[in-house]
Parts: structure tokens; C-alpha cells; sequence
């Protein structure tokens, strides 16, 4: 037998009510926040991602599904949607007539990473991007849809964690006062810490080991170097987050693990999804475009991992019912009435009901059965001897009651 590939998943007819009920949210929340969703191909050329997300995090490094396609041109399996987002802006020149552009995605991603519970290899993000505000406004819409959605799935327990990367300034005065810091303490940090702290300084805050966690925790705060323009975006994100009611945490060790940001990052973080507790993030990138080659335009983003909002969904006790309910199944082992039992099937469907039948002539009673399978609501049972009087039975599966009904009278029955 051939099995799938290693970090990859089936979404199985059991399950797939979960991810129609996550979509539907996402398409009634995000519609109310007028984005609009924009779809770009799953590959794209490797140098989309290299350049953006940064040639020194781990995503370009070392997850990257890049192979070289039959033309000899180098392409990507996308890692993520913003960069792929952005390119396709540019390209369709997006921003050109339109103020504020306001996007969604829902699609596969893959990152060749360890697998793990809530980590796999292709995954699935819903993510928006608002594009052309340079404002604390867009910032915080962008965080209150995403907390919108959350709330919509019913998880209420989990954090909202946030901080500020200052502009470029900021941050460069920043990375010379942490690497300096680092440096002073660099035989206590993890190898990899210390290959980061040459590569990408910042990274270090991000680690969970536990000697790394101690030399962190003296480490300079990159709130302390922002200047003037950076304190007072971050302060106003603050206060409008505040008069929105939102709980959140100031977190100066979040970094996040792409380049391309700036000013405020954030993260939704959940106790029960083990080490990988982070299920959405995003931030503000005012730089990308202009270094994908489109003119200088501010955007602010996030995206969630919808295998890890399932996850949650799961750990919730009195969650939403999902389960996949059959309103009628029409039951019939008599050859000469297929051809009825089909009309009265049609019919029904035609009123919108879900309605299934026996497609393999089995035993009255192994229909019965598969009628209680189905968690059928109701039982038409097409027989003999009630055709004779142009009616059938109807069964309420759930009090088992019973009658004979005329056919004719089947479409003024409300079957719920
Ligand atoms: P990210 O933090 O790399 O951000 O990914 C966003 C979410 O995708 C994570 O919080 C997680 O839920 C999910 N995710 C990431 N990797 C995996 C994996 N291997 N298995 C399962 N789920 C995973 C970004 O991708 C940015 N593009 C977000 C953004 C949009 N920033 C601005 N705009």
C-alpha cells in the first residue's frame, strides 16, 4: 500500500464538516470587514519568497519545497500567502485605483518542518492583508477580524500577544544593543542560538531553550529603542486596541520568524495545542512592496493555521454541533418501485433536503440500519402494498412514529 507523504494529512468525509463550518465563518466575517479574497498559483519563483521572508530565517533556510521545474527555472511551493499576495498586487497593479485594498486567502502551504502535533509539512492558512494604510487604524482593523473570526468558532480561552519592531532606525539600534548584549553571554546560549545571533540576532528572543530563556531574560527590550515615530505607532495601536475592549499582551520578545516586518507583530497563542501554541500572527510590513518592486505602500497582515483553530475546536467540551445529520432516507427493496422510489427521492432533493437511498438492493432491514447510520432524521418507506393506495410510510427516526401518507401530500411535509 502507498501511504501519503510524511507531514501530510487527508481531510476525510468525517471531518470535513469542521473545515466547511471554519469557511463559511471566514467568508461571513471577512465580508463584513469588505475584503475581498484574491487567489495566486501554489508555486511561484523561489526568489518571490527568498527575497521577502528573508534569506536568514528558517523558513528560506531550511523549509523551503524549492526544486528546479523541466525549463530549468528554480520555483517554490509557496511557504506562506503574503509574499505570493504581493507579487500578484504589483503585477495587477491592485493598488491603483483604491484607497485601502483589503484581502483574503484560504489555501495549502508547505514547509518542510519537523512534524508534530498542530506542524505539518502542508498545512492550511486563512490570512488578510490590508494594503495602502500607514495608519494604527489598519493595525488594529486587521487584529479585530482576525479576533472576530476566533470569536465567531466559539474559542474564547487564548492570548493575544503584541509588540513592536519599530522602524528600520529602531531597529537597527535595537540589533547592535542585543548582538552586543548576546555576545557578552554567547558561550551559555544553545549552537543554534549562537549560529542565529551571527545570522539573525533577533531570532534568539524566539528560542525555547531553557539556558537560552535565562540569558533572555536580562536581554535588552526592544520597546526601550524605539523612537519617537515608532512609540507613538505602537502606543496608538495600544489605545485603540484598549477602546475596542480587546485583552492583549505586551510581549517584547515576540519577533516573529519572517523579515519582512516592522512596527507591530502579534500573535494568538492557545493552551492546548502543546509546543507549537502560536495558531495565528502576522504584523505590519510598510517595505515589502516596494522591495517586490511595486511603489512604496504600507500593509498590515496576519494569517492562522486552520489545522490548529480545528485543534482548539476539538479541545472545546460544549462545542457548536457539526455533526452531519441525513433529513431523509428513502427506503425501498422492491425492483418495480425503484423508478418511484427515485421520483420521490428527485423530489425531495429538489426542496433542498438532504435525502439518500440504498444503492445496493440490500435487505429491508439492512436499509433500516443504514437509515440509523446516516442519523436520518425521517424513513419513507416505499412498499408494495401502500404504493397500491398511492401512498408510502413515513417514519420520524427520532420518536419512531409512523403514517401512511399519501404521495401527492409528500411536498406540504416539512421534514426537519
Ligand atoms: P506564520 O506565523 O508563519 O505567519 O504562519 C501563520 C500561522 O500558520 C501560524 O500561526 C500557524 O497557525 C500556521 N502554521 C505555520 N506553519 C505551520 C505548519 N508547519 N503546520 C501547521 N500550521 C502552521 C505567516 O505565514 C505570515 N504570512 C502571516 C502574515 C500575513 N503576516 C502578515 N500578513
Amino acid at each position: 500500500m502507498i501511504q501519503s507523504v510524511r507531514g501530510t494529512k487527508d481531510t476525510l468525509p468525517s471531518e470535513i464538516s469542521k473545515w466547511h463550518f471554519i469557511e463559511e465563518k471566514i467568508r461571513e466575517v471577512t465580508k463584513t470587514y469588505g475584503y475581498k479574497e484574491l487567489r495566486t498559483p501554489i508555486f511561484e519563483k523561489t526568489e518571490v519568497f527568498s527575497r521577502s521572508i528573508g534569506e536568514n530565517t528558517d523558513i528560506v533556510n531550511k523549509e523551503m519545497y524549492t526544486f528546479t521545474d523541466k525549463g530549468g527555472e528554480s520555483v517554490t511551493l509557496r511557504p506562506e500567502q503574503t509574499a505570493a499576495l504581493i507579487r500578484s498586487v504589483v503585477q495587477n497593479n491592485l493598488t491603483h485605483d483604491i484607497s485601502n485594498l483589503r484581502l483574503y486567502y484560504i489555501g495549502p502551504y508547505f514547509r518542510y518542518e519537523r512534524p508534530q502535533k498542530g506542524r505539518l509539512r502542508q498545512f492550511h492558512q486563512f490570512g488578510a492583508e490590508c494594503i495602502s494604510s500607514p495608519n494604527p487604524e489598519a493595525d488594529v482593523e486587521i487584529i479585530l477580524m482576525a479576533n472576530k473570526l476566533i470569536n465567531r468558532l466559539g474559542i474564547n480561552q487564548y492570548t493575544l500577544e503584541i509588540n513592536s519592531l519599530g522602524n528600520d532606525a529602531s531597529r537597527a539600534t535595537f540589533r547592535k544593543e542585543l548582538t552586543q548584549y548576546l555576545n557578552s553571554h554567547r558561550e551559555k546560549l544553545s549552537v543554534e542560538s549562537q549560529n542565529r545571533l551571527l545570522t539573525n540576532p533577533l531570532r534568539v528572543l524566539d528560542s525555547k531553550d531553557s539556558n537560552d530563556r535565562k540569558v533572555i531574560e536580562n536581554a535588552p527590550n526592544i520597546l526601550d529603542s524605539l523612537d519617537e515615530e515608532s512609540k507613538k505607532h505602537f502606543e496608538s495601536v495600544i489605545k485603540l486596541l484598549d477602546t475596542a475592549k480587546l485583552d492583549y499582551k505586551i510581549e517584547p520578545n515576540l519577533v516573529r520568524g519572517l523579515d519582512y516586518y516592522c512596527h507591530t507583530v502579534f500573535e494568538f497563542k492557545s493552551n492546548s495545542l502543546g509546543a507549537q501554541d502560536a495558531f495565528g500572527g502576522g504584523g505590519r510590513y510598510d517595505k515589502l512592496i516596494e522591495q517586490m518592486g511595486g511603489k512604496p505602500t504600507p500593509a498590515v497582515g496576519f494569517a492562522m493555521g486552520i489545522e490548529r483553530l480545528i485543534l482548539i475546536l476539538d479541545s472545546i467540551e460544549d462545542n457548536v454541533d457539526l455533526s452531519d445529520k441525513t433529513d431523509i432516507y428513502v427506503v425501498c427493496n422492491d425492483e418495480k418501485l425503484f423508478g418511484v422510489s427515485l421520483q420521490i427521492t428527485e423530489k425531495l432533493r429538489e426542496k433542498n433536503y438532504k435525502v439518500v437511498s440504498d444503492l445496493n438492493r440490500r435487505s429491508f432491514k439492512s436499509q433500516m440500519r443504514e437509515a440509523d447510520k446516516f442519523s436520518s432524521k425521517f424513513c419513507i418507506i416505499v412498499g408494495d402494498d401502500e404504493y397500491s393506495r398511492n401512498s408510502v410510510i413515513v417514519k420520524n427516526m427520532q420518536t419512531s412514529e409512523q403514517a401512511e401518507i399519501a404521495i401527492d401530500l409528500l411536498n406540504t411535509i416539512t421534514f426537519k
